[in-house]
């Protein structure tokens, strides 16, 4: 079956006797026992939703995984994974993550006794003089959130080589639609589901799916001990999302390198980031590791005068924090997604008072190239 055929009958439940076309929506919190040592597979819902499982099913499909696991966020499958580990043990991170996850490591995750070292992940030397005996994962986000950096999967699992290392991949910019990182040779790959598995702004959720049965099973335990599981109803909000996830990547990307290209001609524009422009650093790599190169765009305005403008005159895009959905969103890194992440990493990274990031949706590209005109003046 083909990705796109997967994303609308990935969720078929071949289970229930009814003939309904569309999963149903399970909202109960735990199930009868049949007898005394016998289960119909589903014992309470933090454990097992039937819902829940056709989700987890179509993720685990669309990611060509062993399995996937549903959690209630993209941070809480983030935080996940570091219960995988113990006191001492040290995780390599991309220098230009998502704000959120960094908080996470910065605040959370250092205060349990581990160590992240943020590296360029898509510098390999960097990388491979930071792997010691200590570290136990190396974790990537490609593209990066909000420079747009990409890291070759296939190059930093050569660099782990056979080493006891997880390599972890958030592919929430490319969706599985565009990339699936496991066949790369990631061990896990992340996504925000509230992006554009959910594709709809109305959901938050976050998965977690994972290439061997052994470490499945691990996260399993974690997850359904930590408790931190997609809700039924978001279960079923997410399969609905995902059923149209192929036209709208398509449509999105299409959008994305119209405005990108009409941006880089704007005299108040100064840079344009996005992988699907040729002279992007990170587009021989894209066309090789994946089949897309998504619809998130940065740009450095003139001024932060400039930018600001543009945040306060946009009408049909909407100025707002997530990315993903089917409405485009601006927003302002510095304040907003990174604003917890050190300056002086903010600075080196080129996060300022200039920048804008642009998730551009599945409106009609010339309404969004209009209300942009307008908005930069
Ligand atoms: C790349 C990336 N990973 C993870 C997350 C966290 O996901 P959530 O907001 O669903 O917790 C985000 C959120 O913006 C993100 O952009």
């Amino acid at each position: 079956m083909k990705l796109d055929t997967a994303c609308i009958h990935g969720s078929k439940d071949n289970n229930h006797k009814t003939g309904a076309v569309c999963t149903p929506i399970y909202q109960s919190a735990t199930f009868a026992h049949p007898s005394v040592g016998e289960s119909t597979g589903y014992d309470y819902s933090r454990l097992q939703n039937p819902t829940r499982e056709q989700l987890e099913k179509t993720i685990a499909r669309l990611e060509s995984g062993v399995d996937a696991l549903a959690f209630s966020s993209g941070m809480a499958a983030i935080s996940c994974i570091n219960e995988l580990f113990c006191p001492g043990d040290e995780i390599i991170a991309s220098d230009d993550l998502y704000g959120g996850t960094v908080r996470l490591y910065d605040y959370i995750t250092i205060k349990n006794g581990l160590k992240i070292h943020y590296v360029n992940t898509g510098d390999h030397r960097a990388l491979s003089e930071k792997i010691t005996d200590k570290t136990k994962a190396v974790f990537v986000e490609t593209p990066t959130n909000p420079m747009m950096h990409v890291t070759d999967i296939r190059l930093v699992k050569e660099i782990i080589g056979s080493r006891d290392i997880y390599l972890i991949v958030d592919n929430t910019f490319l969706s599985p639609y565009f990339c699936n990182p496991l066949s790369l040779g990631a061990d896990i790959v992340v996504h925000s589901g509230t992006k554009y598995l959910g594709g709809h702004n109305d959901t938050l959720a976050g998965f977690l799916v994972v290439s061997n049965h052994e470490l499945a099973e691990k996260l399993r335990f974690i997850h359904k001990t930590t408790g931190a599981s997609l809700s039924p109803f978001d279960s079923y909000l997410m399969i609905r999302g995902i059923k149209t996830l192929a036209l709208r990547m398509e449509r999105a990307q299409e959008n994305a390198l119209k405005i990108a290209q009409w941006l880089r001609e704007q005299k108040k524009i100064v840079s344009v980031n996005y992988v699907g422009l040729p002279d992007h650093p990170g587009y021989e790599i894209s066309k090789k590791q994946s089949r897309g190169f998504g619809a998130m765009i940065s740009f450095e305005t003139d001024s932060k005068e400039t930018a600001l403008q543009i945040l306060q005159q946009v009408n049909l895009i909407q100025f707002a924090e997530s990315l993903g959905g089917v409405e485009s969103l601006i927003t302002y890194p510095i304040l907003q997604t990174h604003a917890d992440v050190k300056k002086e990493t903010q600075r080196r990274l080129g996060i300022n008072d200039r920048l804008l990031r642009l998730s551009v949706g599945v409106e009609n590209a010339d309404d969004l190239t209009e209300d942009l005109k307008q908005a930069i003046g």
